[in-house]
């Protein structure tokens, strides 16, 4: 245990004795100023980036130079008390950071959520608007067209056809932001039609493999949604991959999904260690599969390609 601390380099070996100091002090006279003393250390701990498992093997090697003499006096129910009174004290910063963590989570879950309500109204507006819009624009150019010479109608026939194009895109743009597929037909075949206009837009070869037993909860089918949707938007715009695997599968106990691209791969531990900006797709990915009970793991190295590979268990 005293080891492990010490691993930790100077910064956890000179905690270390300054904990077992302060609670050596604390064991003796007791007192406000001990107390405070092992509060800032956990503080300090805290922004070094020692973790609650540092913490309680600094506590476990306090106390294993501590009990000894105790053990002589035949002190030893007060000064585990004390022990642990000072230990709680030094816990006080992780319980604030902990704290602080899961309200975050909190607020990030009804984010997503006000997310999914926002990206219904806005496929629906793209869709039934520009659908509205287009078809005035159709109607005006085939009223043009009466006037003009049989040379300058097939010019206006061509603008039409781009035109019902530019429609076909923002019907299906719309489609994928949400799916009406995924309420009605489930998560195969919404995903089967999102890799299609993904694949066509981007040029990228996309295989879909995917048997699922019928229809999964809404909740569920719409975390798997967008965490597919997140993989390939990420694949495409960061990877430079040529090919990227589609799988969902099912078995008695769980939904496996994964995205696996050939491209140029990226370091993850630094990617989540980073602190400041990044993107949000990740994180919203990971908080979404986790609020149906699900893992989701990033596994990537540069030059390995990318697999994001997702476990939800069905019970849960
Ligand atoms: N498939 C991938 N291939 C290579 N790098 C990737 C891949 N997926 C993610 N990354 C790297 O991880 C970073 C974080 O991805 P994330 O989806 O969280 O954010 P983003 O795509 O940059 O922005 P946002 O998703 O918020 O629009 C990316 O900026 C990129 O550097
Ligand atoms: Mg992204």
């Amino acid at each position: 245990v005293k080891e492990a601390v010490e691993e930790r380099g100077p910064a956890g070996g000179q905690l270390a004795k300054e904990y077992t100091s302060a609670m050596k002090d604390y064991l003796a006279r007791g007192g406000e100023t001990a107390l405070q003393r092992g509060y800032e250390i956990g503080r300090v701990a805290l922004a070094a980036g020692l973790g609650v498992l540092d913490m309680a093997a600094m506590h476990s090697s306090a106390l294993r130079s501590l009990l000894p003499r105790a053990l002589e006096r035949g002190e030893i129910a007060p000064v585990l008390k004390a022990a642990a009174e000072f230990c709680t004290e030094s816990l006080s910063a992780y319980e604030v950071a902990h704290r602080g963590f899961r309200e975050t989570k909190t607020a990030l879950r009804q984010i997503n959520e006000m997310l999914e309500q926002e990206s219904k109204r806005i496929a629906h507006a793209l869709h039934d608007e520009s659908g509205q819009l287009l078809a005035a624009v159709h109607i005006a150019l085939a009223e043009v067209a009466l006037d003009l010479s049989p040379a300058l109608q097939g010019r206006m026939q061509q603008i039409s056809e781009l035109l019902r194009e530019v429609e076909e895109q923002l019907r299906r743009i719309s489609h994928e932001l949400r799916p009406t597929i995924l309420d009605d037909l489930g998560l195969v075949p919404a995903v089967r039609f999102l890799t299609q206009g993904v694949s066509q837009r981007k040029g990228l070869a996309i295989e879909l493999e995917g048997t699922l037993k019928g229809r999964l909860p809404p909740l569920m089918e719409t975390a798997l949604y967008r965490a597919v949707q997140e993989g390939l938007n990420n694949a495409a715009r960061h990877s430079g991959a040529k090919t990227i695997r589609v799988r969902l599968e099912q078995d008695a106990q769980a939904v496996i999904c994964s995205v696996r691209d050939d491209g140029t791969g990226f370091d993850v531990s630094s990617f989540f260690g980073k602190q400041g900006q990044k993107g949000l797709g990740l994180i919203g990915m990971r908080e979404r599969i986790e609020a149906v009970g699900g893992i989701l793991q990033v596994l990537s190295a540069p030059g390995q390609g990318t697999e994001i590979h997702v476990r939800v268990p069905l019970g849960a």
